[in-house]
C-alpha cells in the first residue's frame, strides 16, 4: 500500500487539503491503487493541540510515509509566539528533517484565465516556467539573533548544497526547453558569488548542452514581468525562490493556482500549494483548491510514477477552469457574481476525472 500523510495545518489549509484528498482518493479508485491516507498535526494547529508546531509523532509518521500532502501553516493568532514555536517552524523543521532540498514550482498559464492576470495576454503567450528553489539552506536556516535594538540573520551556502540543486535544475531543463536562468545577487553577496561560480562549474562539466544564464535577482523580478515567456527553468536560492515564485503566480492569475513538490535524494516527497494559510478568508469555503489539487498531480508524478494519472488530474483542473468555474480570487468585475466555492470546484474536478 502507498501511504500518504496529510498535514492540513492552518487557515485555508484544511479546506484545500480536503479537496486534494478527495481527488487523490478518486484517482486511486480509478487506478485500482491502494492508497492509505493518514492525517497528522502541523503548524499552529499542532502548537495548540500538542504544544509544538512539529510534534515528534508527525515527524515519525512523515518519515515512514511514501509521500506527504500539506495545506498551509501560520495565522495572526500565533504572531507573538516565540520564534522556535511559530507555526512556520513546523514546516521549515519538516523540510530540514527530511532533507527536502529541492522545491519545484511549475508556472503555466491557462489561456482561459488570461484576464485574471494583471499582464497583457500577449505577454503571457507561451509562458511555461519551472522555478527550482533551494529549500534547506540560505538565510532561512543560518544563524540568527536579536536584542531589543539589533537583529541579524545570516545567509550561508556550501558548494555541496549549491551543486545538488544545480544538478537537479540541469536534469529538469534537459527534459524541458534546455534553458536555465540562475538568479543571485553576486554584485553584493558572497554566497551569491559562490552560487554563481558553482552553478557555472556544474553546467560546463555536466550539462554542456544546456543554455545557462545568470541574472541578478532584482533584474529577474523585472524580466519575469516584461518577458516571462523567455524563461524555462529558474534556479534560485531559498529566499529568492520564495519571492520569485509568488511573483510568478500572477502570470498564472492567482497565488491559489500553483502547486509545488519538495524532494530529497530519496525518502518521501512533500507536496503543497505555494500559497499560505490566508487567514482573512479561512473558514469561508472560498479558497482556491487548484494549488492543492495540482500538488496531488505532482505527487502522482514524482512519488508514484503515475504520469498518466497526473496528466488526467491536470487536465481535469484545466477543463474546469475553461468551463468558467472560478473561485473569487480569479474573478473580476461581473464574474464576481458567478464564483464558486472550494468544495464546488472540487466536485467539478472530480466529475471530470471520473469521466476520463
Ligand atoms: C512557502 C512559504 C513558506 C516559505 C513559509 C510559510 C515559511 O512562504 O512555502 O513559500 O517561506 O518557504
Ligand atoms: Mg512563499
Amino acid at each position: 500500500m502507498f501511504s500518504v500523510v496529510a498535514l492540513p495545518g492552518d487557515g485555508i489549509g484544511p479546506e484545500v487539503t480536503s479537496q486534494a484528498i478527495r481527488v487523490l482518493t478518486a484517482v486511486s479508485r480509478q487506478l485500482n491503487l491502494e492508497i492509505g491516507i493518514q492525517e497528522a498535526l502541523i503548524g499552529g494547529a499542532a502548537l495548540d493541540q500538542a504544544g509544538t508546531p512539529l510534534p515528534e509523532t508527525t515527524l515519525e509518521n512523515c518519515r515512514n510515509a511514501d509521500a506527504i500532502l500539506l495545506g498551509a501553516v501560520g495565522g495572526y493568532q500565533w504572531s507573538d509566539v516565540e520564534v522556535a514555536l511559530r507555526p512556520e517552524q513546523g514546516l521549515l523543521g519538516l523540510r530540514k528533517a527530511l532533507g527536502l532540498y529541492a522545491n519545484l514550482r511549475p508556472v503555466t498559464v491557462e489561456a482561459a484565465l488570461a484576464d485574471a492576470s494583471p499582464l497583457r495576454p500577449e505577454r503571457l503567450e507561451g509562458v511555461d516556467v519551472m522555478v527550482v528553489r533551494e529549500l534547506t539552506g540560505g538565510i532561512y536556516f543560518g544563524t540568527r539573533g536579536r536584542t531589543s535594538t539589533d537583529a541579524f540573520d545570516t545567509c550561508e551556502y556550501s558548494v555541496a548544497e549549491i551543486r545538488r540543486i544545480a544538478r537537479l535544475a540541469g536534469k529538469l531543463a534537459g527534459k524541458r526547453r534546455g534553458r536555465v536562468t540562475s538568479v543571485d545577487k553576486a554584485n553584493v553577496l558572497d554566497t551569491s558569488r559562490l552560487w554563481r561560480e558553482t552553478v557555472s562549474g556544474i553546467f560546463s562539466d555536466e550539462f554542456p548542452d544546456i543554455e545557462l544564464e545568470h541574472i541578478y535577482i532584482d533584474a529577474a523580478a523585472m524580466f519575469l514581468l516584461s518577458r516571462p515567456a523567455t524563461f524555462d527553468v529558474i534556479l534560485a536560492d531559498n529566499m529568492f525562490g520564495d519571492i520569485l515564485s509568488d511573483e510568478a503566480s500572477m502570470l498564472a492569475g492567482s497565488l491559489g493556482l500553483l502547486p509545488s513538490a519538495s524532494l530529497s535524494g530519496g525518502g518521501p516527497g512533500l507536496y503543497e500549494p505555494i500559497h499560505g494559510s490566508a487567514p482573512d478568508i479561512a473558514g469561508k469555503g472560498i479558497a482556491n483548491p487548484c494549488g492543492a489539487i495540482l500538488s496531488v498531480a505532482m505527487l502522482l508524478r514524482h512519488s508514484m510514477n503515475q504520469d498518466a494519472a497526473a496528466e488526467a488530474v491536470e487536465a481535469a483542473v484545466s477543463e474546469t477552469l475553461r468551463a468558467g468555474l472560478r473561485t473569487p480570487d480569479l474573478a473580476y468585475g461581473e464574474q464576481r457574481d458567478r464564483t464558486v466555492g472550494t468544495e464546488a470546484f472540487g466536485d467539478a474536478v472530480i466529475d471530470r476525472l471520473e469521466k476520463t
